[in-house]
């Protein structure tokens, strides 16, 4: 199936914060309840250890509930601290300052917007974008790539949407029913959350096009490794591939690595 490139609501800059607040939390209460980043972290973990860093910048952080499964899980796997900064073209300022304060000494976030295709140089480390990538084009997708080349940075990017509809289809016709029934034991508990949600859910029909149009422009490996062809320079590699995940679904990565030798596209 052909990649389809329309827009999401929450990309827009005129969609209501609030409303991208209640999107991202229920991504963020997904990634964390269902953990379908987890089996991509023993790899992710491998990369880190090899590039000898320990510090992660989130890029597109949302609610960052994956990142916050990478900080929890990556500490379990190999009992070293790993530092992570939260950012956002849009950030999330309320669910930054939570996780924040939850561990202030291994978790950071800029308030300031950070674009993806042009980090500062003051956020160094290890970039990573989790159910991210899908919303950039292929010409912004490899500036993305190529700010990360340029300035010497590894990167890892991951989606457990893809163009596959038996996966999806099934997905996205329980979604309402499963926004409706989770939403009250998302935290912290917010009335703003349950206005939104029961009382006036305007952002929903939003909401599900966005999850339906995440799935129609998600990169398979093979485009990822397309978008990588003349970013290999100064021994930069490139991996792409999938990985199983809970029930039928599958996280496709890229992982893009500084400084090591050989071509390990896969
Ligand atoms: C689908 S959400 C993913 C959130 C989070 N990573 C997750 O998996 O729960 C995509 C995020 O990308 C952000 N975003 C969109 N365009 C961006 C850009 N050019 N640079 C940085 N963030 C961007 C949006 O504000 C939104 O929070």
């Amino acid at each position: 199936m052909k990649r389809i490139h329309l827009f999401e609501f929450h990309d827009l800059s005129w969609f209501p914060q609030a409303w991208r607040n209640v999107l991202t939390d229920i991504m963020g209460f997904l990634a964390t309840g269902l953990k379908l980043y987890r089996p991509i972290l023993p790899k992710l973990n491998a990369v880190l250890s090899a590039l000898d860093c320990r510090r992660v910048v989130d890029l597109c952080s949302g609610a960052a509930g994956p990142a916050l499964v990478l900080l929890e899980e990556l500490g379990q796997l190999d009992g070293q601290p790993v530092t992570i900064t939260l950012t956002d073209k849009y950030p999330n300022i309320p669910a930054f300052r939570r996780l924040a304060a939850k561990s202030p000494d291994r978790i950071s976030y800029s308030e300031a917007p950070v674009d993806a295709a042009s980090v500062p140089d003051r956020l160094e480390g290890f970039r990573t974008l989790f159910t991210s990538f899908h919303h950039f084009d292929a010409d912004a997708a490899r500036e993305i790539l190529r700010d990360a080349v340029r300035k010497n940075q590894g990167i890892g990017v991951f989606e457990y949407t893809e163009r596959n509809l038996w996966v999806w289809v099934p997905a996205l016709l329980v979604g309402p029913a499963f926004v409706w029934l989770v939403t009250p034991f998302i935290r912290p508990f917010s009335w703003q959350r349950l206005l939104w949600t029961y009382a006036i859910p305007i952002w929903m029909p939003a909401g599900f096009w966005d999850g339906l149009v995440s799935c129609l422009r998600t990169y398979s490996p093979r485009e990822l490794r397309d978008l990588t062809a003349d970013l290999d320079t100064d021994g930069y590699s490139w991996e792409a591939g999938r990985v199983r995940s809970l029930g039928a679904f599958r996280v496709t990565y890229l992982l893009g690595t500084p400084g090591t030798t050989g071509d390990r596209h896969n």
